[in-house]
């Protein structure tokens, strides 16, 4: 079976490269667009880039394609773009897994099911780029394409296979080997879900029968506050380093509060386990 996983250089997708790359019974080929991180043997491709991107894929010819391509300010582009390139190139054979986020609930009353409705933030909003980006890519997805799993995860947290940490626990880290407090909020709960986890999760429905929408990571939620203060003792320092964070936000600024979760249905479905919050 042959893979591509484009975005293999990233924090997740560099996980989900390796993991596929130990299976004998897998080709994987990763692309890259700046740096191919620890990896050699990367194709650097920009998706959004209409003819490298087709002669790329004409060569492959993959049965399945993992999208873990994320461009913060510039995710529109990659959605208006890239992906549509990618689907206009994938025949009904070759499956899509498409990793999207808990902030296509940008109201942030949850938890939420795989049937909650997704809503975009106020164009205005400082968050609206890449929330809406994905929004919309969920649903060009959903009216193309038939052999698809769209992978929603909340906050993707621990070192992965490659040795790699995200990027909050990058920074708690620094603080708390300087001995600094560090404040984090209370009120915006989420579903964090281990890297290498989700990792496991995008080589299974790459390689199964499912298709539709799932929700991936434990039956647990947690406040980014709770959740740093567990990572914090995990990590061997003292918790207390983490505090609670004032809550100062104009309405028009809010961050959705409850993007957590539901993740019943992966668990019924499939044989993956997500492990319990550190
Ligand atoms: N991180 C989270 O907490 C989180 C939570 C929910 C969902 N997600 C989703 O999970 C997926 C992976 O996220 P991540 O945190 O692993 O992202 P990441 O570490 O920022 O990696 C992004 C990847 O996209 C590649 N890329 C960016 N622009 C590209 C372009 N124009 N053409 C080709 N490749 C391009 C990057 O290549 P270079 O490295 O060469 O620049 C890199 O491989 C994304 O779809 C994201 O929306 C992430």
């Amino acid at each position: 079976m042959k893979i591509i996983v484009f975005g293999a250089s990233g924090y997740a997708g560099s996980a989900i490269y390796q993991l596929l790359k130990n299976d004998p019974q897998t080709e994987v080929i990763g692309t890259y667009l700046d740096d191919p991180g620890m990896f050699d043997d990367l194709y650097k491709l920009d998706v959004n880039e209409p003819e490298s991107f087709s002669a790329f894929f004409k060569q492959i010819q993959p049965d399945a394609v993992v999208w873990s391509v994320m461009s913060g300010p510039y995710e529109d582009e990659l959605i208006n773009e890239g992906l549509l390139h990618l689907i206009n190139h994938l025949s009904p054979e070759t499956k899509l897994v498409y990793i999207s986020t808990d902030f296509v609930f940008a109201d942030g009353y949850g938890p939420y099911t795989e049937d909650s409705v997704i809503t975009k933030l106020p164009d205005e909003h400082v968050l609206s780029t890449y929330a809406n980006a994905k929004v919309k890519a969920e649903r060009f997805i959903r009216n193309d394409l038939i052999n698809c799993v769209i992978l929603r995860a909340g906050p993707i947290y621990g070192k992965n296979s490659l040795g790699k940490r995200d990027e909050r626990t990058n920074q708690l880290l620094t603080s708390l080997r300087q001995g600094e407090t560090t404040a984090y909020r209370d009120d915006l709960i989420r579903t964090f879900v281990h890297v290498d986890d989700l990792a496991a999760a995008v080589k299974a429905f790459a390689m199964n029968e499912l298709t539709g929408v799932y929700h991936a990571g434990p039956n647990q939620r947690a406040s980014f506050y709770s959740f740093m203060r567990r990572m914090a003792e995990s990590l061997g320092y003292d918790k207390e380093l983490v505090q609670r964070a004032e809550k100062e936000e104009l309405p028009d600024k809010e961050i959705p509060k409850n993007t957590a979760l539901a993740t019943e249905k992966i668990v019924k479905e499939t044989n993956l386990h997500f492990r319990p919050l550190p």
